[in-house]
Protein backbone atom coordinates (compact mmCIF):
# COMPACT_ATOMS: atom_id res chain seq x y z
CA UNK A 1 0.00 0.00 0.00
CA UNK A 2 1.33 3.33 -0.89
CA UNK A 3 0.31 7.35 -0.46
CA UNK A 4 -1.28 9.13 1.91
CA UNK A 5 -3.22 6.04 3.35
CA UNK A 6 -2.23 4.34 5.98
CA UNK A 7 -1.72 0.25 5.41
CA UNK A 8 -3.67 -0.72 7.93
CA UNK A 9 -1.05 -3.44 9.66
CA UNK A 10 2.13 -1.62 11.82
CA UNK A 11 5.77 -3.67 10.17
CA UNK A 12 8.53 -2.85 13.10
CA UNK A 13 11.25 -3.51 11.60
CA UNK A 14 13.22 -1.39 14.38
CA UNK A 15 12.95 -4.05 17.87
CA UNK A 16 15.64 -6.61 18.16
CA UNK A 17 14.21 -9.08 20.24
CA UNK A 18 13.90 -12.40 19.46
CA UNK A 19 9.94 -13.46 17.99
CA UNK A 20 7.79 -14.89 20.55
CA UNK A 21 7.35 -18.04 18.70
CA UNK A 22 10.79 -18.59 18.92
CA UNK A 23 11.31 -18.92 22.71
CA UNK A 24 11.84 -22.23 23.92
CA UNK A 25 9.60 -22.50 26.56
CA UNK A 26 8.63 -25.82 26.60
CA UNK A 27 12.68 -26.71 26.95
CA UNK A 28 12.73 -24.14 29.53
CA UNK A 29 9.37 -25.77 31.35
CA UNK A 30 11.07 -29.35 31.43
CA UNK A 31 14.72 -27.86 32.55
CA UNK A 32 12.74 -25.73 35.34
CA UNK A 33 11.00 -28.50 36.41
CA UNK A 34 13.98 -31.28 36.51
CA UNK A 35 15.86 -28.41 38.81
CA UNK A 36 13.25 -27.32 41.13
CA UNK A 37 12.56 -31.09 41.93
CA UNK A 38 15.40 -32.16 42.63
CA UNK A 39 16.87 -30.85 46.08
CA UNK A 40 20.55 -30.96 44.97
CA UNK A 41 20.09 -28.83 42.36
CA UNK A 42 16.86 -26.09 43.88
CA UNK A 43 18.76 -26.09 47.18
CA UNK A 44 21.45 -24.46 45.85
CA UNK A 45 19.40 -22.63 42.92
CA UNK A 46 17.10 -21.02 45.52
CA UNK A 47 20.21 -19.69 47.95
CA UNK A 48 22.99 -17.09 47.71
CA UNK A 49 25.35 -18.58 45.62
CA UNK A 50 29.22 -18.49 44.69
CA UNK A 51 30.88 -15.31 43.60
CA UNK A 52 31.49 -16.69 39.87
CA UNK A 53 28.56 -18.39 39.41
CA UNK A 54 27.06 -21.56 39.71
CA UNK A 55 29.47 -24.03 39.10
CA UNK A 56 27.98 -26.57 37.11
CA UNK A 57 26.69 -24.36 34.56
CA UNK A 58 30.32 -23.14 34.48
CA UNK A 59 31.78 -26.50 33.88
CA UNK A 60 28.90 -26.87 30.81
CA UNK A 61 29.36 -23.40 29.21
CA UNK A 62 33.37 -24.24 29.04
CA UNK A 63 32.81 -27.71 27.71
CA UNK A 64 30.22 -26.24 24.78
CA UNK A 65 32.19 -23.07 24.00
CA UNK A 66 35.51 -25.40 23.69
CA UNK A 67 33.47 -27.50 21.17
CA UNK A 68 31.76 -24.53 19.48
CA UNK A 69 34.70 -22.19 18.89
CA UNK A 70 37.40 -25.28 18.89
CA UNK A 71 39.95 -23.32 20.77
CA UNK A 72 43.85 -24.52 20.26
CA UNK A 73 43.38 -26.35 23.55
CA UNK A 74 40.01 -26.73 25.48
CA UNK A 75 38.46 -23.77 27.77
CA UNK A 76 38.58 -24.39 31.87
CA UNK A 77 35.98 -23.40 33.72
CA UNK A 78 38.00 -20.94 35.68
CA UNK A 79 38.05 -18.88 32.70
CA UNK A 80 33.69 -18.67 33.06
CA UNK A 81 32.12 -16.22 35.38
CA UNK A 82 28.57 -16.62 35.63
CA UNK A 83 26.75 -12.71 34.89
CA UNK A 84 23.59 -11.34 34.36
CA UNK A 85 23.79 -10.76 30.74
CA UNK A 86 26.23 -9.12 28.66
CA UNK A 87 24.85 -5.39 29.75
CA UNK A 88 24.72 -5.85 33.38
CA UNK A 89 28.11 -7.68 33.19
CA UNK A 90 29.75 -4.70 31.17
CA UNK A 91 29.19 -2.13 33.84
CA UNK A 92 30.48 -4.94 36.46
CA UNK A 93 33.73 -4.78 34.63
CA UNK A 94 33.61 -1.05 34.41
CA UNK A 95 33.02 -1.36 38.40
CA UNK A 96 36.37 -3.59 38.83
CA UNK A 97 38.56 -2.93 35.94
CA UNK A 98 38.40 1.40 35.62
CA UNK A 99 38.79 4.20 36.94
CA UNK A 100 36.98 6.73 34.89
CA UNK A 101 39.99 9.51 36.17
CA UNK A 102 42.89 7.33 35.23
CA UNK A 103 41.35 5.32 32.44
CA UNK A 104 41.26 7.58 29.55
CA UNK A 105 38.83 6.90 27.15
CA UNK A 106 36.70 4.30 25.92
CA UNK A 107 37.20 3.79 22.15
CA UNK A 108 33.58 2.26 20.18
CA UNK A 109 33.41 0.57 16.78
CA UNK A 110 30.76 3.27 15.34
CA UNK A 111 28.36 3.09 14.61
CA UNK A 112 28.09 0.90 17.46
CA UNK A 113 25.61 -0.44 20.38
CA UNK A 114 23.98 2.20 21.50
CA UNK A 115 22.68 0.67 24.87
CA UNK A 116 26.75 0.59 25.79
CA UNK A 117 27.00 4.31 25.48
CA UNK A 118 24.63 4.42 28.69
CA UNK A 119 26.67 1.96 30.81
CA UNK A 120 29.43 3.61 30.14
CA UNK A 121 28.68 7.01 31.01
CA UNK A 122 27.01 5.35 33.93
CA UNK A 123 30.54 4.44 35.04
CA UNK A 124 31.66 7.94 34.59
CA UNK A 125 33.06 7.80 31.05
CA UNK A 126 30.84 11.09 29.71
CA UNK A 127 32.93 13.22 27.51
CA UNK A 128 35.20 10.27 26.81
CA UNK A 129 33.66 7.65 25.03
CA UNK A 130 35.41 8.10 20.50
CA UNK A 131 34.24 6.53 17.55
CA UNK A 132 36.45 4.19 15.71
CA UNK A 133 35.30 4.14 11.96
CA UNK A 134 34.64 0.49 10.90
CA UNK A 135 34.97 -0.59 6.81
CA UNK A 136 34.41 -3.40 5.41
CA UNK A 137 37.13 -5.48 7.37
CA UNK A 138 35.61 -4.39 10.72
CA UNK A 139 37.85 -1.73 12.98
CA UNK A 140 40.05 0.51 11.53
CA UNK A 141 43.15 -0.22 13.98
CA UNK A 142 45.09 2.49 12.04
CA UNK A 143 42.68 5.23 12.74
CA UNK A 144 42.81 3.47 16.54
CA UNK A 145 46.49 3.58 16.96
CA UNK A 146 46.81 7.09 16.35
CA UNK A 147 43.67 8.01 18.18
CA UNK A 148 45.67 5.97 21.09
CA UNK A 149 48.81 7.78 21.06
CA UNK A 150 47.19 11.12 20.90
CA UNK A 151 45.01 10.31 23.98
CA UNK A 152 47.77 8.75 25.35
CA UNK A 153 50.50 11.62 25.30
CA UNK A 154 47.72 14.03 26.89
CA UNK A 155 47.51 11.91 29.90
CA UNK A 156 51.31 12.20 30.37
CA UNK A 157 51.08 15.53 29.65
CA UNK A 158 48.36 15.99 32.31
CA UNK A 159 50.45 13.79 34.85
CA UNK A 160 47.50 11.07 35.02
CA UNK A 161 49.62 8.31 35.62
CA UNK A 162 48.15 6.57 38.65
CA UNK A 163 44.61 5.26 39.15
CA UNK A 164 43.11 7.72 41.97
CA UNK A 165 39.88 6.41 42.39
CA UNK A 166 39.61 2.99 42.98
CA UNK A 167 41.58 1.26 45.70
CA UNK A 168 44.59 -1.06 44.63
CA UNK A 169 43.44 -4.84 45.13
CA UNK A 170 45.14 -7.62 44.49
CA UNK A 171 41.85 -9.07 42.21
CA UNK A 172 41.61 -6.61 39.92
CA UNK A 173 43.79 -4.10 37.54
CA UNK A 174 42.86 -0.67 36.19
CA UNK A 175 43.32 -0.13 32.15
CA UNK A 176 44.19 2.68 30.75
CA UNK A 177 42.07 2.29 27.58
CA UNK A 178 38.90 0.14 27.06
CA UNK A 179 37.62 -0.71 23.52
CA UNK A 180 34.17 -1.62 22.48
CA UNK A 181 33.33 -3.74 19.73
CA UNK A 182 30.55 -6.82 18.46
CA UNK A 183 33.54 -8.28 16.01
CA UNK A 184 30.75 -10.98 14.36
CA UNK A 185 27.57 -9.92 12.92
CA UNK A 186 27.83 -7.16 14.28
CA UNK A 187 24.74 -4.69 16.13
CA UNK A 188 23.94 -2.53 13.95
CA UNK A 189 26.26 -3.19 11.03
CA UNK A 190 25.89 -6.91 10.79
CA UNK A 191 29.73 -6.84 9.65
CA UNK A 192 32.15 -9.71 10.66
CA UNK A 193 35.60 -7.96 12.00
CA UNK A 194 38.12 -9.96 9.68
CA UNK A 195 40.80 -12.26 11.40
CA UNK A 196 43.70 -10.29 10.22
CA UNK A 197 41.86 -6.96 12.09
CA UNK A 198 41.05 -9.32 14.69
CA UNK A 199 44.84 -10.23 15.53
CA UNK A 200 45.42 -6.45 15.38
CA UNK A 201 43.46 -4.81 17.62
CA UNK A 202 44.84 -7.54 19.96
CA UNK A 203 48.20 -6.48 19.39
CA UNK A 204 47.22 -2.39 19.69
CA UNK A 205 45.27 -2.93 22.90
CA UNK A 206 48.48 -4.75 24.58
CA UNK A 207 50.70 -2.05 22.97
CA UNK A 208 48.48 0.85 25.54
CA UNK A 209 47.07 -1.45 27.65
CA UNK A 210 43.26 -1.38 26.73
CA UNK A 211 41.28 -3.99 27.68
CA UNK A 212 38.66 -5.07 24.53
CA UNK A 213 35.68 -6.05 26.00
CA UNK A 214 33.25 -7.52 23.04
CA UNK A 215 29.40 -8.81 22.83
CA UNK A 216 29.70 -11.69 21.66
CA UNK A 217 26.02 -12.74 21.66
CA UNK A 218 25.18 -13.76 18.18
CA UNK A 219 28.28 -15.73 17.35
CA UNK A 220 25.88 -18.74 16.99
CA UNK A 221 23.24 -17.31 14.90
CA UNK A 222 24.71 -17.90 11.80
CA UNK A 223 24.50 -19.51 8.22
CA UNK A 224 25.25 -19.60 4.38
CA UNK A 225 24.76 -16.56 2.25
CA UNK A 226 23.86 -19.08 -0.37
CA UNK A 227 20.17 -19.51 -0.62
CA UNK A 228 20.61 -22.95 -2.03
CA UNK A 229 22.40 -24.55 0.72
CA UNK A 230 21.09 -27.96 1.85
CA UNK A 231 22.31 -27.16 5.38
CA UNK A 232 20.74 -23.70 6.82
CA UNK A 233 23.07 -24.19 9.75
CA UNK A 234 26.79 -23.90 10.98
CA UNK A 235 27.34 -25.81 14.36
CA UNK A 236 31.20 -24.22 14.73
CA UNK A 237 32.39 -20.52 14.93
CA UNK A 238 33.08 -18.94 11.46
CA UNK A 239 36.02 -16.88 13.08
CA UNK A 240 37.64 -17.35 16.88
CA UNK A 241 36.92 -14.19 19.57
CA UNK A 242 39.26 -11.94 20.13
CA UNK A 243 39.53 -13.24 23.83
CA UNK A 244 40.87 -16.69 21.92
CA UNK A 245 43.29 -14.52 19.97
CA UNK A 246 44.25 -12.83 23.15
CA UNK A 247 44.65 -16.68 24.36
CA UNK A 248 47.05 -17.53 21.87
CA UNK A 249 48.61 -14.69 20.18
CA UNK A 250 52.51 -14.26 21.19
CA UNK A 251 52.98 -16.23 23.94
CA UNK A 252 49.29 -15.27 25.12
CA UNK A 253 47.32 -13.76 27.22
CA UNK A 254 49.64 -15.24 29.96
CA UNK A 255 52.90 -14.84 28.30
CA UNK A 256 56.07 -14.19 30.61
CA UNK A 257 56.45 -10.60 31.70
CA UNK A 258 52.66 -9.84 31.49
CA UNK A 259 50.51 -9.48 34.25
CA UNK A 260 48.28 -12.13 33.33
CA UNK A 261 44.78 -10.40 32.94
CA UNK A 262 45.05 -10.13 29.37
CA UNK A 263 43.79 -7.54 27.36
CA UNK A 264 40.50 -9.04 25.36
CA UNK A 265 37.63 -10.36 26.95
CA UNK A 266 34.11 -11.97 26.02
CA UNK A 267 30.96 -11.05 26.90
CA UNK A 268 28.42 -13.53 26.35
CA UNK A 269 24.22 -14.07 26.71
CA UNK A 270 21.47 -16.36 26.85
CA UNK A 271 19.22 -13.51 25.46
CA UNK A 272 19.32 -14.36 21.71
CA UNK A 273 20.02 -18.12 21.99
CA UNK A 274 17.52 -19.07 24.87
CA UNK A 275 15.41 -15.74 25.91
CA UNK A 276 16.32 -11.94 27.17
CA UNK A 277 13.93 -12.53 30.10
CA UNK A 278 16.30 -15.19 31.06
CA UNK A 279 18.81 -12.46 31.98
CA UNK A 280 21.69 -14.90 32.03
CA UNK A 281 25.30 -15.05 30.65
CA UNK A 282 28.79 -15.39 30.94
CA UNK A 283 32.07 -13.95 30.67
CA UNK A 284 35.19 -15.64 28.97
CA UNK A 285 38.94 -13.98 29.86
CA UNK A 286 41.84 -15.39 31.85
CA UNK A 287 41.22 -17.03 34.87
CA UNK A 288 42.50 -13.73 36.68
CA UNK A 289 40.35 -11.62 34.73
CA UNK A 290 37.12 -13.99 35.55
CA UNK A 291 37.81 -13.94 38.97
CA UNK A 292 38.47 -10.61 38.95
CA UNK A 293 34.84 -9.76 38.01
CA UNK A 294 33.12 -12.23 40.33
CA UNK A 295 34.98 -9.67 43.04
CA UNK A 296 32.59 -6.88 41.83
CA UNK A 297 30.64 -5.54 45.13
CA UNK A 298 27.23 -6.88 43.79
CA UNK A 299 28.42 -10.30 43.33
CA UNK A 300 30.52 -10.45 46.54
CA UNK A 301 26.94 -10.09 48.02
CA UNK A 302 25.44 -13.29 47.69
CA UNK A 303 26.75 -14.45 44.89
CA UNK A 304 27.01 -14.27 40.71
CA UNK A 305 23.52 -12.99 39.67
CA UNK A 306 20.89 -15.34 38.18
CA UNK A 307 21.45 -18.12 40.71
CA UNK A 308 18.45 -19.85 40.14
CA UNK A 309 18.42 -19.49 36.26
CA UNK A 310 21.92 -20.85 36.03
CA UNK A 311 20.15 -24.58 37.47
CA UNK A 312 17.66 -24.20 34.39
CA UNK A 313 19.84 -23.07 32.02
CA UNK A 314 22.90 -25.13 32.95
CA UNK A 315 19.98 -28.62 32.29
CA UNK A 316 19.33 -27.10 29.15
CA UNK A 317 23.27 -27.58 28.03
CA UNK A 318 23.66 -30.49 29.89
CA UNK A 319 20.90 -32.04 27.81
CA UNK A 320 21.64 -30.97 24.60
CA UNK A 321 18.59 -29.50 23.90
CA UNK A 322 19.68 -25.49 24.02
CA UNK A 323 22.44 -26.83 21.54
CA UNK A 324 19.12 -28.44 19.39
CA UNK A 325 17.21 -25.35 19.65
CA UNK A 326 19.79 -23.48 18.19
CA UNK A 327 21.06 -25.58 15.23
CA UNK A 328 17.75 -27.14 14.27
CA UNK A 329 15.58 -24.25 14.87
CA UNK A 330 17.31 -20.74 15.32
CA UNK A 331 19.31 -20.90 12.60
CA UNK A 332 17.44 -22.34 10.29
CA UNK A 333 14.64 -20.22 10.73
CA UNK A 334 16.65 -17.06 10.82
CA UNK A 335 18.24 -18.25 7.73
CA UNK A 336 14.87 -18.38 5.99
CA UNK A 337 14.10 -15.00 7.59
CA UNK A 338 16.90 -13.52 6.34
CA UNK A 339 16.71 -14.84 2.91
CA UNK A 340 13.43 -13.83 2.38
CA UNK A 341 14.22 -10.26 3.74
CA UNK A 342 17.86 -10.24 1.58
CA UNK A 343 15.56 -11.29 -1.38
CA UNK A 344 12.93 -8.65 -1.08
CA UNK A 345 16.27 -5.65 -0.84
CA UNK A 346 17.91 -7.09 -3.71
CA UNK A 347 14.63 -6.51 -5.49
CA UNK A 348 13.35 -3.71 -4.44
CA UNK A 349 16.19 -1.52 -2.99
CA UNK A 350 19.07 -2.63 -4.84
CA UNK A 351 18.11 -0.89 -7.92
CA UNK A 352 17.16 2.03 -6.13
CA UNK A 353 20.73 2.67 -5.48
CA UNK A 354 20.94 1.49 -1.80
CA UNK A 355 23.80 -0.47 -0.79
CA UNK A 356 24.98 -3.48 1.59
CA UNK A 357 27.77 -4.47 3.40
CA UNK A 358 30.42 -6.81 2.95
CA UNK A 359 28.51 -8.46 0.23
CA UNK A 360 30.87 -11.32 -1.19
CA UNK A 361 30.94 -13.26 2.19
CA UNK A 362 29.95 -16.69 2.52
CA UNK A 363 28.44 -16.76 6.03
CA UNK A 364 26.10 -14.37 7.58
CA UNK A 365 23.46 -14.17 11.22
CA UNK A 366 22.68 -11.87 13.87
CA UNK A 367 19.43 -9.86 13.72
CA UNK A 368 20.46 -7.31 11.49
CA UNK A 369 21.10 -6.20 8.00
CA UNK A 370 23.05 -2.58 7.16
CA UNK A 371 21.79 -0.47 4.34
CA UNK A 372 23.24 2.67 2.87
CA UNK A 373 21.07 4.89 0.85
CA UNK A 374 21.54 6.75 -1.92
CA UNK A 375 22.56 10.56 -1.19
CA UNK A 376 21.24 12.69 -0.92
CA UNK A 377 19.01 10.52 0.98
CA UNK A 378 18.71 11.07 4.86
CA UNK A 379 18.09 8.08 6.91
CA UNK A 380 16.01 10.28 10.16
CA UNK A 381 13.59 11.53 7.16
CA UNK A 382 13.48 8.19 5.92
CA UNK A 383 12.63 6.69 9.13
CA UNK A 384 9.93 9.53 9.19
CA UNK A 385 8.37 9.10 6.46
CA UNK A 386 8.05 5.52 6.56
CA UNK A 387 6.11 5.50 9.83
CA UNK A 388 3.63 8.47 9.08
CA UNK A 389 2.85 7.26 5.21
CA UNK A 390 3.57 3.67 5.40
CA UNK A 391 3.09 2.23 9.19
CA UNK A 392 6.73 0.71 9.25
CA UNK A 393 9.15 1.63 11.35
CA UNK A 394 12.64 1.00 10.94
CA UNK A 395 16.15 2.56 12.76
CA UNK A 396 17.81 5.09 11.01
CA UNK A 397 22.11 5.60 11.35
CA UNK A 398 22.60 8.28 13.89
CA UNK A 399 20.84 6.48 16.54
CA UNK A 400 24.32 4.54 16.89
CA UNK A 401 26.20 6.90 17.04
CA UNK A 402 28.99 6.87 19.68
CA UNK A 403 27.58 9.56 22.60
CA UNK A 404 29.13 12.74 22.25
CA UNK A 405 31.35 12.05 19.77
CA UNK A 406 28.55 11.70 16.74
CA UNK A 407 29.95 13.71 13.74
CA UNK A 408 33.71 11.37 13.70
CA UNK A 409 31.53 9.12 11.88
CA UNK A 410 29.00 10.09 9.04
CA UNK A 411 25.67 7.67 9.87
CA UNK A 412 23.36 9.97 8.31
CA UNK A 413 22.46 7.89 5.16
CA UNK A 414 22.43 4.42 7.09
CA UNK A 415 19.57 2.23 8.06
CA UNK A 416 19.30 -0.57 10.06
CA UNK A 417 16.76 -2.90 9.27
CA UNK A 418 15.68 -6.45 11.65
CA UNK A 419 14.96 -9.53 10.51
CA UNK A 420 14.32 -11.40 14.35
CA UNK A 421 11.23 -9.56 15.45
CA UNK A 422 8.25 -9.15 12.85
CA UNK A 423 6.31 -12.02 11.55
CA UNK A 424 8.17 -13.83 8.87
CA UNK A 425 5.15 -12.92 6.19
CA UNK A 426 5.84 -9.41 6.48
CA UNK A 427 9.45 -8.72 6.11
CA UNK A 428 9.20 -8.75 2.41
CA UNK A 429 6.28 -6.51 2.48
CA UNK A 430 8.36 -4.50 5.09
CA UNK A 431 10.96 -3.94 2.41
CA UNK A 432 8.24 -3.20 -0.53
CA UNK A 433 6.97 -0.40 2.10
CA UNK A 434 10.55 0.86 2.01
CA UNK A 435 11.25 1.33 -1.15
CA UNK A 436 7.90 2.87 -1.71
CA UNK A 437 9.31 5.70 0.77
CA UNK A 438 12.42 5.61 -1.29
CA UNK A 439 11.00 6.07 -4.83
CA UNK A 440 8.78 8.88 -4.03
CA UNK A 441 11.33 10.59 -2.05
CA UNK A 442 13.78 10.25 -5.46
CA UNK A 443 10.91 11.33 -7.28
CA UNK A 444 10.70 14.24 -5.63
CA UNK A 445 13.71 14.97 -5.69
CA UNK A 446 13.91 14.97 -9.44
CA UNK A 447 11.06 17.17 -9.91
CA UNK A 448 12.51 19.70 -7.40
CA UNK A 449 15.73 19.62 -9.64
CA UNK A 450 13.83 20.09 -12.75
CA UNK A 451 11.66 22.97 -11.05
CA UNK A 452 14.96 24.43 -10.11
CA UNK A 453 17.22 26.46 -13.09
CA UNK A 454 20.07 23.87 -13.53
CA UNK A 455 24.01 24.99 -12.52
CA UNK A 456 25.98 26.12 -15.36
CA UNK A 457 27.18 23.16 -17.76
CA UNK A 458 30.47 21.54 -15.92
CA UNK A 459 30.33 22.58 -12.58
CA UNK A 460 28.79 20.93 -9.44
CA UNK A 461 25.77 22.80 -7.55
CA UNK A 462 28.19 23.49 -4.44
CA UNK A 463 30.96 25.49 -6.27
CA UNK A 464 28.28 27.28 -8.72
CA UNK A 465 26.93 28.21 -4.56
CA UNK A 466 30.10 29.76 -3.89
CA UNK A 467 31.51 31.73 -6.89
C1 LIG B 1 25.54 -6.10 20.93
C2 LIG B 1 24.61 -6.40 22.03
N1 LIG B 1 25.08 -6.51 23.28
C3 LIG B 1 24.28 -6.79 24.31
C4 LIG B 1 22.92 -6.98 24.14
C5 LIG B 1 22.08 -7.29 25.32
O1 LIG B 1 22.47 -8.49 25.88
P1 LIG B 1 21.89 -8.95 27.28
O2 LIG B 1 20.42 -9.17 27.11
O3 LIG B 1 22.63 -10.21 27.57
O4 LIG B 1 22.18 -7.88 28.26
C6 LIG B 1 22.39 -6.84 22.86
C7 LIG B 1 20.93 -6.96 22.64
O5 LIG B 1 20.36 -6.38 21.76
C8 LIG B 1 23.24 -6.57 21.79
O6 LIG B 1 22.80 -6.44 20.54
Amino acid sequence: MTGSSKPWSLIDLLKGWPNPFLLPAVQIKIASSIALSNADISTPGLLYGPDDGYGPLRAHIADWLTQFYQPLSRISAERICITGGASQNLACILQVFSDPLFTRNVWMVSPTYFHACRIFEDSGFHGRLRSVPEDEEGVDVEYLRKALHQSEMKAQAEGNTQPTLKPTRPWSKIYRHLIYAVPTFSNPSSRIMSLQRREELVQVAREYDACIITDDVYDMLQWPTDKTAVQPSREHAYLPRLVDIDRTLEGGAEREGSDGFGNAVSNGSFSKIAGPGCRTGWLEGTQKFAWGTSQVGSSKSGGAPSQLTSTFVSNLIESGELQRHIFKTLQPTYARRYQSMITAIEEHLLPLGVKLPQTTRDVVGGYFIWLSLPAPMQAEEVAVRAQQEENLIIAPGPIFAVYGDEKAVDLERKVRVCFSWEEEAMLAEGIQRLAQVIGRMQRNQRQQEEATPSPREGSSFLVERHR
